[in-house]
C-alpha cells in the first residue's frame, strides 16, 4: 500500500498510472471504524483486481465551524493505515496539513437546494466545505467511481448533485450505514461519548426502527411519525434535539404525507457535547401494493 502526503508526488501519480482502471475513491477524515472500511470493500468490488482503490485521510478545516471541534476531532493515522492495508487499499492520500488549500484561497462551490435544510440549518458552512473539498479531490485523484456512506444521506445526496451539475465523469456509489450491535450508527464521533451519553444515544436507532414500524403498518402522516420519534428521543435525559426532520428522499424538501417515493427521516441530536445524526430512508415496496 502506497501512502502519499504530497499533493505533487500525487499528480505524478495520477498521471503514470492513468491507464489502471478503474480507480475508486472512498474519502474519509480518517478515525476509521468498520462503516468506513465496508466502504473500502465496496470500493475493492467496483475496482477489482485490475483496478485501484484510494483511499484519503483528511480533516478538512473548511467544514467545521470555528466552535466546532476540529482541533478535537480524534486523529489516528497509523492505526487507520493498518486498516486500510488490511482491508487490500492500495493508495492513502494523507494530505499534510496546509497540503491541500493555499493560504489565500478564495473559490469554494456551493450548493444551494439539497443542502439549505436538515444539516445546512445548524451547519451553514459545512455543505460548501464538504462540496470544495470533494471536488478537489475528484480533479487531484481522478477517479472512475466514489464511495460515499448513507449514513450521511444529505452529503451524499448533495454530492450526487454537485457531480450531475458540475458534470464530473465520475459514478457515485452508496454503501449501507453500518451499526454498533445495539443499532448506534457508527461514527468517529461517538468516541466522545461518556458511557451514560452512550448508554442513552441508542435511543436515536430505536426512535427510527419504531417509526419504520409505523409505516410498515400504514402510517402516512408525517407530522405524527416525528412527533413520535421526538418523544421517544425525549425519554433520555441527556439528549437534546437538533432537528427531526421528514423530508422527500430525493429532493429532501419536507413533506406532510408519506407517499409512493417514501420518505427520509433525519434527525441530529446533542449529547452533552457530542451531535449526533442518523436518518431512515424508507421506500414503499409497491410490489406489496396489490
Ligand atoms: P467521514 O465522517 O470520515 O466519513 C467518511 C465516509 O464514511 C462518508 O462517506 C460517510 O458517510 C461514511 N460513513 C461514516 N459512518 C458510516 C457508517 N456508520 N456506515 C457507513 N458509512 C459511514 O464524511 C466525511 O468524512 C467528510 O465529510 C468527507 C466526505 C471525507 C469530506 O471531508
Amino acid at each position: 500500500m502506497r501512502v502519499i502526503t504530497d499533493m505533487v508526488e500525487l499528480r505524478a501519480w495520477a498521471m503514470d498510472h492513468r491507464a489502471t482502471r478503474p480507480r475508486v475513491l472512498v474519502p474519509t477524515m480518517g478515525a476509521l471504524h468498520e462503516g468506513h472500511l465496508s466502504l473500502v470493500d465496496r470500493a475493492r468490488i467496483r475496482a477489482g483486481t485490475d483496478g485501484v482503490v484510494v483511499a484519503t485521510i483528511f480533516v478538512n478545516p473548511t467544514q467545521f465551524a470555528p466552535h466546532e471541534d476540529f482541533d478535537s476531532y480524534p486523529r489516528q493515522a497509523e492505526a487507520d493505515l493498518a486498516m486500510l492495508e488490511a482491508r487490500g487499499c492500495d493508495v492513502v492520500v494523507v494530505p499534510e496539513r496546509g497540503a491541500l488549500y493555499a493560504s489565500d484561497a478564495s473559490v469554494t462551490i456551493s450548493e444551494s437546494a439539497i443542502g439549505a435544510g436538515l444539516e445546512g440549518v445548524s451547519r451553514p458552512h459545512f455543505f460548501t466545505g464538504v462540496c470544495t473539498v470533494v471536488a478537489k479531490l475528484f480533479n487531484l485523484i481522478q477517479p472512475d467511481a466514489a464511495v460515499f456512506g448513507e449514513k450521511d444521506y444529505q452529503q451524499l445526496a448533495v454530492i450526487r448533485r454537485m457531480v450531475r451539475d458540475l458534470d464530473f465523469p465520475i459514478e457515485i456509489i452508496a454503501g449501507p450505514t453500518l451499526r454498533e450491535v445495539d443499532g448506534l450508527a457508527m461514527s468517529s464521533r461517538n468516541a466522545y461519548l461518556s458511557p451514560e451519553e452512550r448508554a442513552q444515544a441508542v435511543v436515536i436507532s430505536q426512535s427510527l426502527d419504531a417509526a419504520r414500524a409505523a409505516m410498515e403498518e400504514g402510517m402516512v402522516d408525517v407530522s405524527t411519525l416525528l412527533s413520535r420519534v421526538e418523544k421517544q428521543i425525549a425519554t433520555q435525559p441527556l439528549a437534546r434535539i437538533d432537528y427531526v426532520a421528514g423530508v422527500h428522499p430525493d429532493t429532501l424538501e419536507p413533506i406532510d404525507s408519506v407517499g409512493d417515493d417514501g420518505l427520509l427521516i433525519a434527525v441530529g441530536v446533542f449529547f452533552g457535547k457530542t451531535r449526533l445524526i442518523d436518518n431512515l430512508c424508507w421506500r414503499r415496496n409497491l410490489s406489496d401494493a396489490g
